[in-house]
């Protein structure tokens, strides 16, 4: 089962993610987490490149980029999990170019989609935890963590549009989305996701 987290910067993905995987290792179930962009060597050299403040990056060539660490990752680590019944947990999946690309920049939302499904052999996620929290509480929590990469260093209003893709995203693909109150205490962020993966693994098995 893929399982993807989404939301906009410090949206709390990476705490999560740790959370559950925790909880899943500790009860001996196979489980692999991973991210994008990375999560192969390819894909952290193409992370360091998209991620550089120093780099002007055409919205287009964004999309591919961020496909071809896709494509890698799906090829070498996503679909072979998959096969093995792992749940892999997966921070940022395709979703986020539509948000960013699409939504943040401007590019035609099927357009991006279209490319991203080629690129992942059109594998989706079974299950997609959007994590929701306001521009601003994100801001705060990016001063915080100090240090701020190409796309934390957009403004307030790009943030605001990827946001509001997401949620748009969260409606068209309701099936698979669980949209979490990010505000909301850590543990009862987890409890809310484990209780979710496990319905969704139930309502999966033969
Ligand atoms: N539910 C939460 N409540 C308060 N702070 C949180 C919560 N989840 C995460 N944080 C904090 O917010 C910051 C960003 O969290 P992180 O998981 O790294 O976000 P992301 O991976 O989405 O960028 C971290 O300092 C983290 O400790
Ligand atoms: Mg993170």
């Amino acid at each position: 089962m893929l399982v993807t987290f989404e939301g906009i910067e410090a949206a709390g993905k990476s705490t999560l993610i740790e959370a559950l995987a925790q909880d899943l290792g500790t009860r001996g179930e196979p489980v692999l987490v991973t991210r994008e962009p990375g999560g192969t060597p390819l894909g952290d050299a193409l992370r360091a490149i998209f991620l550089d403040p120093s780099r002007r990056v055409d919205p287009m060539a964004e999309v591919m980029l961020l496909n071809a660490s896709r494509a890698q990752l799906v090829a070498d680590v996503i679909a072979p999990a998959l096969r093995t019944r792992t749940t892999v947990l997966c921070d940022r999946f395709f979703d986020a170019s539509v948000a960013y690309q699409s939504f943040g920049r401007g590019l035609d939302v099927e357009s991006v989609l279209e490319v991203c499904l080629v690129a992942t052999q059109r594998i989706a996620p079974d299950l997609t935890f959007l994590i929701d929290i306001p521009v601003a509480l994100s801001r705060e929590r990016v001063r915080a963590r100090g240090g701020a990469d190409r796309l934390e260093r957009e403004n307030g209003q790009f943030h605001e549009q990827v946001r509001t893709g997401y949620l748009a995203l969260a409606e068209r693909f309701a099936k698979r989305y669980v949209v979490l109150d990010g505000t909301l205490p850590r543990e009862a962020l987890a409890a809310a996701a484990r209780e979710h993966i496990e319905q969704r693994r139930n309502a999966a098995l033969p």
